[in-house]
């Protein structure tokens, strides 16, 4: 089944938004195989974002998404990495429709939320990143 990385970032987690975030992609249908609260080190922000290291903003990224905790989620379901961006909205708050999740609670772009893989190449890169060879809840026994 399908699987996609999704982080609840350090202004959400503050805001007490897990829960409802948590609650959003449970009542899509879509099923929790792992999730854990933590600190990110400055070496893990820095590979997760290793593709805006040439970005003006990377500093600022990295200063942020290590400066309290977060909630990295493993969600799986079908067609998860594309239903779970649109559910979460435009990156620029200011561009995110009502209903989304950036939409509804974001304010600005580096304080954006949440984060979500954006190709099934990048879920599985940033699945391993973050969980490595951790195993996954399986819902349903294999028949
Ligand atoms: P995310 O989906 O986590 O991936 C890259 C992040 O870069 C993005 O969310 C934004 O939060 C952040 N970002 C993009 N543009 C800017 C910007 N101009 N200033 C600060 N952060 C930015």
């Amino acid at each position: 089944m399908e699987k996609t990385f999704l982080m609840v970032k350090p202004d959400g987690v503050q805001r007490g938004l897990i829960g409802e975030i948590v609650a959003r992609f449970e009542k899509k249908g879509f099923k929790l195989a792992g999730a854990k609260l933590m600190i990110i080190s400055d070496e893990l922000a820095k590979e997760h974002y290793g593709e805006h290291t040439e970005r003006p903003f990377f500093g600022e990224l990295v200063d942020f998404i290590t400066s309290g905790p977060i909630f990295a989620m493993v969600w799986e379901g079908e067609d998860v990495v594309k239903t779970a961006r649109q559910m979460m909205g435009s990156t620029k708050p200011s561009e995110a429709q009502p209903g989304t999740i950036r939409g509804d609670f974001g304010l600005t772009v580096g304080k954006n939320i949440i984060h979500g893989s954006d190709s099934l190449e990048s879920a599985e890169r940033e699945i391993a990143l973050f969980f490595g060879n951790d195993a996954f809840v399986a819902y349903e026994r294999a028949a």
